[in-house]
């Protein structure tokens, strides 16, 4: 069974067709990436896996199971998390209550358990913060734990969006743009994290992003898309060598793949 599948997805705002047509399919335990030059509907496709824009024809599968026409949190519940291209994070919050809140998403002890502090409230709270410790250190986080989010650099709050959304323990996790204006080093650890939390997670990746210091040494898989129709696919090496994907993403500058 495929993680994700999509077939002939189709979505138009007013007269623009953002996405044309568009099928593929996502390997489950695989980094797939989703690249394409800037407006190629790359963020659409993500909005629409996650339910946020409806669409005119199409259908999407996660898991074998048709989502489309669910709703965001529904989806959430069938086990798919993301981040954003701009960064979402709750600024007043510490680090570690950014994580914690997104572990509330997925478990429930119900307002009685919370109210008189039942042993499976405690329990449930317990393995939350072991769990929101864990993911922290997966980011490299553990030292930041107790600082108030809005004072992490930017590339820390895009770490730190990454492990909230890891806390719902998403079976597929979309990023969008993870590695934008990020500095080099910061970069290698975002590779990192995303290589072992596939490993270590069962955790399927759709990653969209232009660093192509990403997107070349970490996915299994490519998918190019232009204008919202899909121009390639294929391995890395293949992709990057692809005269259209050339043409339409790198502007012929071999030096940019
Ligand atoms: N909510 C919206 N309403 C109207 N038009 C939209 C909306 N969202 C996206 N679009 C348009 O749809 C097209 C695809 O946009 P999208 O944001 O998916 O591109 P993208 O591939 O993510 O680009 P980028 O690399 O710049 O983030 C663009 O022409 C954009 O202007
Ligand atoms: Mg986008």
């Amino acid at each position: 069974m495929k993680a994700i599948e999509i077939s002939n997805l189709t979505v138009r705002f007013g007269g623009l067709l953002a996405v044309d047509d568009f099928s593929f399919e996502v390997r489950k335990g695989d980094i797939h990436s989703l690249i394409g030059p800037n407006g190629a509907g790359k963020t659409t496709v993500i909005n629409t896996i996650t339910g946020l824009y409806p669409v005119s024809g199409g259908s999407i599968r996660v898991a074998g199971k048709e989502v489309l026409g669910s709703s965001p949190p529904a989806i959430s519940r069938a086990g798919v998390a993301r981040t954003f291209q701009n960064t979402e994070i709750f600024g007043e919050m510490s680090v570690f209550e950014n994580v914690l809140v997104g572990s509330h998403c997925r478990h429930e002890y119900g307002l009685t358990a919370a109210m008189f502090r039942t042993p499976k409230y405690w329990r449930v709270e317990r393995s939350m913060r072991e769990k929101a410790r864990d993911l922290l250190d997966i980011v490299g986080l553990s030292a930041d734990s107790d600082k108030i989010a809005s004072s992490l650099s930017f590339g820390k709050q895009r770490a730190l969006e990454i492990a909230r959304a890891l806390a719902s323990e998403p079976k597929l996790l979309l990023l969008d743009e993870p590695a934008a204006g990020l500095r080099s080093g910061e970069i290698s650890h975002l590779n990192e994290a995303l290589l072992n939390l596939r490993k270590q997670h069962e955790l399927t990746i759709l990653l969209v992003d232009h660093v192509m210091k990403v997107v070349m040494s970490i996915s299994d898989e490519i998918t190019v898309l232009n204008f919202g129709r899909k121009i390639a696919e294929g391995k890395p090496d293949v992709v990057r060598m692809d005269k259209e994907v050339r043409r339409a993403y790198l502007g012929d500058n071999p030096d940019r793949a």
